[in-house]
């Protein structure tokens, strides 16, 4: 698949990474060429890896304006402006701070048509009132990817990746107590859904079908109240049963 990666930060380089290596074509699209070219180099470096998630053959070229180079074998990562990642893109990640999406989508949501747009974007604020000694967060807005929907109408947006740090998206333990990690997805449209489960299953994870986009707002609240309970020390993982006890009483 052709996937234009918005950003060229931490979650850029998790997800971007994984699906470079998986065989997809990526292109990094930053506002600065040089964290764009910086970026798609470093994933490149990792391609050669022996690692059963990826690939063998590796090649960087550049768009015009930044720089160019030869094409060495099928798989590409290549640095762009925003805008030539999108036009070259089947699949779209937003990889960028949710302040950012205003901007963004005022200057291309109408080039984001047709496209898959992946929301991975958390807008997490620190929580002034919580107690002393507590690490919390709340959300700066409630419903980042339908606002992302509105802002690009024609794109089929689907919300996931943004429960978990880039970290863990970019490692490769991904079974944990006897289960694949797994990826909520919500959207609305469900070819979209089926692409960003196989891309899910392509970084060796375990797509969730989560909803509609309209539940995409619950994903994010999800977020935010977990990745506080982990910057308080407590493991959010204790609190949820198996599937098996989540509606009965499993200590009889
Ligand atoms: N990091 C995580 O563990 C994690 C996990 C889940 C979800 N998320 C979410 O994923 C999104 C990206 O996070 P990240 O950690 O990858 O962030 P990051 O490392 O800070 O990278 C953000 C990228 O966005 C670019 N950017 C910032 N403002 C921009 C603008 N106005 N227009 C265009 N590009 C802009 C930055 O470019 P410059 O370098 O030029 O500033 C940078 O390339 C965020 O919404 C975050 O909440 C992050």
């Amino acid at each position: 698949m052709r996937i234009g990666i918005i950003g060229a930060g931490a979650m850029a380089a998790a997800l971007g990474g994984g699906w470079a290596a998986a065989g997809h074509e990526v292109v990094i699209g930053a506002r600065s060429a040089e964290s764009a070219r910086e970026l798609a180099g470093r994933i490149t470096a990792t391609l050669g890896d022996t690692s059963p998630r990826r690939g063998t053959g590796t090649h960087t070229t550049e768009m015009p304006g930044i720089a160019e180079s030869e094409p060495t074998s099928p798989i590409a990562v290549r640095a762009a402006g925003i805008g030539a990642a999108i036009a070259g893109a089947d699949i779209v990640l937003m990889a960028v701070p949710v302040s950012a999406l205003t901007e963004l989508l005022a200057e291309h949501g109408s080039a984001l048509a047709g496209k898959v747009v992946i929301d991975c974007t958390n807008a997490f604020l620190p929580d002034d009132a919580a107690p002393e000694g507590v690490t919390a967060f709340v959300l700066s807005e409630d419903a980042v990817a339908e606002r992302i929907a509105a802002g690009a109408p024609k794109a089929h947006v689907v919300k996931a990746f943004n429960l978990l740090a880039a970290e863990v998206w970019a490692g490769t333990d991904r079974i944990f107590d006897g289960a694949r990690l797994a990826v909520p997805i919500c959207g609305d449209n469900p070819d979209a859904i089926a692409t960003v489960a196989t891309l899910a299953e392509d970084l060796a994870l375990q797509p969730f079908p989560a909803g509609g986009l309209h539940q995409a707002r619950y994903l994010e609240a999800t977020s935010v109240f977990t990745v506080g309970l982990w910057f308080s020390g407590a493991d959010a993982r204790a609190m949820l049963p198996p599937l098996s006890a989540a509606f009965a009483v499993a200590d009889a």
